[in-house]
């Protein structure tokens, strides 16, 4: 029997290291090794992790914890700004960075197709940026460079511990990658655009190849679900 087990884990160690060697050759440019490894994580086992929804309760990882809550940050006029300023809202939070050459720029353009999309519907909607590199991610910074993308994106930061809160409450990877050739520092990030609820909690996830035409029906479809929940 116990070998059994000891075989079945060791196939199991090795499924999970193969998907990860999979996920590593056939990673795509605007993916991160995490999200490359959890969409081909969710091919093998059969669930779409990758674009869930949920009602009023919220997004849940496996443990059953939900994703979102609580923060204190600051945006980019200086002012601090906690998830109070923005209940009664709907959200579309990015994580991310000014830095980055490709994959936020993408992104933070999808989100603001999707809102123009929407149009007066979207009016309910603030688009947020979360900087996860806030050592050159400063409020003046993040107000040169979100008007570029929605004239109502507004760019927060705080302190590394702020945002390290904040990105464990969202289930955020980020890890900064200094390359030997590059004088200037990356941050890998996982890719995630989250529609969160009025009540602060995560409805749903939109991975980074999704159109800004499918977001914009996910979003117009979860707003129509909590009208009909009266929540
Ligand atoms: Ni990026």
């Amino acid at each position: 029997m116990l070998r059994v087990i000891r075989i079945s884990s060791l196939l199991l160690l090795a499924l999970v290291a193969g998907i990860w060697a999979y996920a590593w050759v056939t990673k795509g440019p605007q993916e991160t090794l995490g999200e490359a490894f959890a969409s081909r994580l969710a091919g093998v086992f059969g669930q779409d992790m990758a674009v869930p929804s949920a009602g009023g309760g919220g997004l849940q990882t496996p443990g059953g914890i939900s994703l979102g809550g609580p923060f204190e940050l600051v945006d980019q006029s200086g002012k601090t700004v906690t998830e109070r300023d923005y209940a009664g809202r709907w959200l579309l939070v990015y994580f991310g960075f000014t830095y980055c050459p490709d994959v936020c720029p993408t992104e933070l353009g999808t989100m603001a197709s999707a809102l123009d999309i929407l149009g007066a519907a979207g009016e309910a909607v603030t688009p947020l940026l979360v900087t996860i590199d806030p050592q050159r991610d400063t409020p003046a910074a993040l107000a040169d460079y979100v008007p570029r993308f929605h004239p109502r994106l507004q760019g927060l930061t705080g302190t590394p511990e702020q945002i390290a809160a904040v990105a464990r409450r969202y289930r955020v990877y980020y890890a900064r990658v200094q390359r030997p050739e590059m004088t200037d520092y990356l941050m890998d990030h996982s890719s995630f655009i989250y529609l969160v609820g009025p009540e602060g909690r995560v409805r749903s996830l939109f991975r980074p190849e999704m159109t800004p035409e499918q977001i914009a029906a996910a979003v117009e479809g979860q707003m129509r679900a909590a009208l009909r929940a009266g929540s």
